[in-house]
């Protein structure tokens, strides 16, 4: 598949809210239950520092997928960790589109100095899992029953790749 990754503007936030809130309403790889908003995508889009990057993959001028590297925690002491997102549009799925977006935020953390990445993934999503695996992450812990949606408890797989050597 022909696509091309660029980072996000402010124009192709309608995109990434309509990708993203397929999977707020049918799935629970997100732990969100309301649908975003485009003025709330638009406020976490301009809140972004230069180390947190969002881009997008785009084929025939159209965003299909989306990612993300967003602060692991608020506090100083984090700053060079960040959590990863990808999410590529249901009918685009298995195309490369997920390893290409996952592997150029890799980059651009390293370009930027971060230390390390870390997903944190409902162990329901073997995709993301396995795209993880693929990249390098390596499973570092599960939390039990941490989410409640659909009715139903969901545990969180922790993974973490390091950008540096341990202790750089
Ligand atoms: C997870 C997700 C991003 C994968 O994107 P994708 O574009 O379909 O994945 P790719 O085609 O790049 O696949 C890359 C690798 O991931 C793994 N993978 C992807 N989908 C898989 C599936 N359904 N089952 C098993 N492995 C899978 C494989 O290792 C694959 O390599 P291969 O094709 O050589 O076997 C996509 O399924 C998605 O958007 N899911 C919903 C959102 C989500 O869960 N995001 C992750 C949390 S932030």
């Amino acid at each position: 598949m022909d696509f091309v990754i660029r980072p996000a503007t402010e124009a192709d936030l309608p995109a990434v809210c309509d990708i993203y809130n397929h999977y707020v309403e049918h799935s629970t790889c997100t732990f969100q239950v309301e649908p975003d908003t485009e003025t709330e995508r638009l406020a976490w889009f301009r809140d972004r520092s230069p180390v947190h990057p969002v881009t997008v993959a785009e084929a025939g001028g159209e965003v299909i997928a989306w990612a993300a590297l967003s602060p692991w925690k608020s506090r100083c002491a984090y700053a060079r960790s960040a959590e990863a997102s990808v999410y590529v549009r249901p009918d685009a799925h298995r195309r490369g589109l997920g390893r290409a977006l996952l592997a150029d935020l890799i980059a651009r953390g390293r370009a930027v100095g971060l230390h390390t990445i870390l997903g944190a993934t409902c162990t329901e999503h073997a995709a993301s899992l396995a795209l993880q695996d693929a990249m390098g992450f390596e499973r570092v812990g599960v939390t039990r029953e941490v989410g409640f949606k659909f009715g139903r408890w969901l545990d969180v797989a922790y993974t973490q790749l390091m950008l540096e050597k341990p202790g750089e």
